[in-house]
This record gives structure tokens, C-alpha cells and sequence, in this order.
């Protein structure tokens, strides 16, 4: 039975993983390196400092810096970043996040925020959205970013829930890798060929539909 749904943030309840984007492009374009809303998808749900390993792949760069250096430049990014989400409010909501959100609240289920970002918090705040969660995970207790299971696993734990009890929504690859090996219910928000191992594929969040998401739950 259906006892909760767990989120990603970025890119799902607000449009944050195009600022994700600016923030990596201006410090790609810094150090001479070709990046783009195409190559940014490999990006998408993981960790600060995995994405700046896979951004100095593409440009050949990984063996140049320190470790030292490299943490500048993380630190460098996430200045960029959290200029870029100040400006961030409830009229940011993705559209159709609020009325899920009611929906599933009104089902008595669980919700948990299963997001990588360490500015995760700070976002939900700015969305006013943090008092509507049960559970956020903490990134900064897990071992394993996505696409492990940890993270999924980490919410579930936290909201007294099964696994395949949940179902989980995101719009990474690495994300819908992480619910599937979790065990939950992949919803994804996408272009449909990117995601074949979904078990629902949205092309926005607008499309979003309670109804159908747990009816294809109880028909899995
Ligand atoms: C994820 C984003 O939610 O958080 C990634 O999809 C990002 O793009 C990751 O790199 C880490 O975010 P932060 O805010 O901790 O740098
Ligand atoms: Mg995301």
C-alpha cells in the first residue's frame, strides 16, 4: 500500500537546476571550458563536488587542479548559485507541486525531500514550502550521493515507511536511478526517451495527475 511520496527539489518543485546551470556555465566559461544545457543533464542530482570532477572531464582539465583548488572552485560555483536563488519565492512553484502536494496530504501519506543540495533548506524556505514536509534528508549525513539508493532509502527510513511503499518523483537521471534501486516507484519529470526505467514519465510537472500516479501504483 501507498504510504508516502518523496521529492527531489531541484528541478522538480521549483526551476533551481537552471540556476544549478548558470552557476557551472559562468565557471566552465572561467576556466575554458565548452558546457551546455546538453552536457548540464549528467548533472543533474549530483553532488557539488561530482560536478565539478565531470565539468573538468569535459574539458580534459580533471588532472590541474588540487584537491585544494578544486574546493575553491566548488566554493566559487555555489557563490554564483546562492546569488541566483535569493530572488527565489512561492511564485517560483513549479506548476501543479502545490496541488499534488495538497492531494497527498489530504490522503493522510507521508512526504519527504530526498534532495542532494545543501541549499535544499534554504529553497523550501524561500518557496514557503518547508512546513509542508515531513522529512528532509540531510546530505550531509549520507555516504553516497545519486544515482545510490542511500538518499531514497535515508527518507523512507526517516518517515517510518517501506521502500516499496513510496513512491519517489525526480527529474535526473541519476535520480530515477536512485528510486529504482531503492525499490520505490519511479515518477519522472522529462522527456519520455530519457527515462526507460520510470515507471511514469511527465514532460512538465503541469501534467502531473495524483489520479493517475497511484493508480498505476495499485496496478504495478
Ligand atoms: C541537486 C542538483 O539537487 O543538488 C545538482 O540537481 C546539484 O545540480 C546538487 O549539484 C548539489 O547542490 P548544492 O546546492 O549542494 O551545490
Ligand atoms: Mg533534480
Amino acid at each position: 500500500t501507498l504510504k508516502a511520496f518523496i521529492f527531489d527539489l531541484d528541478g522538480v518543485i521549483t526551476d533551481s537546476a537552471e540556476y544549478h546551470y548558470l552557476a557551472w556555465k559562468t565557471l566552465a566559461d572561467e576556466l575554458g571550458i565548452t558546457f551546455s544545457r546538453e552536457l548540464n543533464e549528467e548533472l543533474k542530482g549530483v553532488s557539488r563536488m561530482d560536478s565539478l570532477e565531470k565539468i573538468l572531464e569535459f574539458g580534459n582539465k580533471e588532472t590541474e587542479f588540487t584537491n585544494e583548488e578544486k574546493e575553491e572552485l566548488a566554493k566559487k560555483k555555489n557563490e554564483h548559485y546562492v546569488q541566483l536563488i535569493k530572488k527565489i519565492s512561492p511564485a517560483d512553484i513549479l506548476p501543479g507541486i502545490e496541488e499534488l502536494l495538497i492531494e497527498i496530504k489530504s490522503a493522510g501519506l507521508g512526504l519527504g525531500l530526498a534532495s542532494a543540495s545543501k541549499n535544499a533548506s534554504a529553497v523550501l524556505e524561500s518557496l514557503n514550502l518547508k512546513k509542508n514536509f515531513d522529512v528532509i534528508v540531510d546530505v550531509n549525513a549520507l555516504k553516497k550521493g545519486k544515482p545510490d539508493p542511500e538518499i531514497f532509502l535515508k527518507a523512507a527510513e526517516l518517515l517510518n515507511v517501506q521502500p516499496d511503499n513510496c513512491i519517489g518523483v525526480e527529474d535526473a537521471i541519476a535520480g530515477v536511478e536512485s528510486i529504482k534501486s531503492a525499490g520505490m516507484f519511479a515518477v519522472a519529470i522529462g522527456p519520455k526517451n530519457q527515462f526507460s526505467t520510470a515507471d511514469i514519465v511527465y514532460q512538465t510537472t503541469a501534467e502531473l495527475s495524483y489520479n493517475e500516479i497511484t493508480e498505476r501504483f495499485i496496478n504495478r
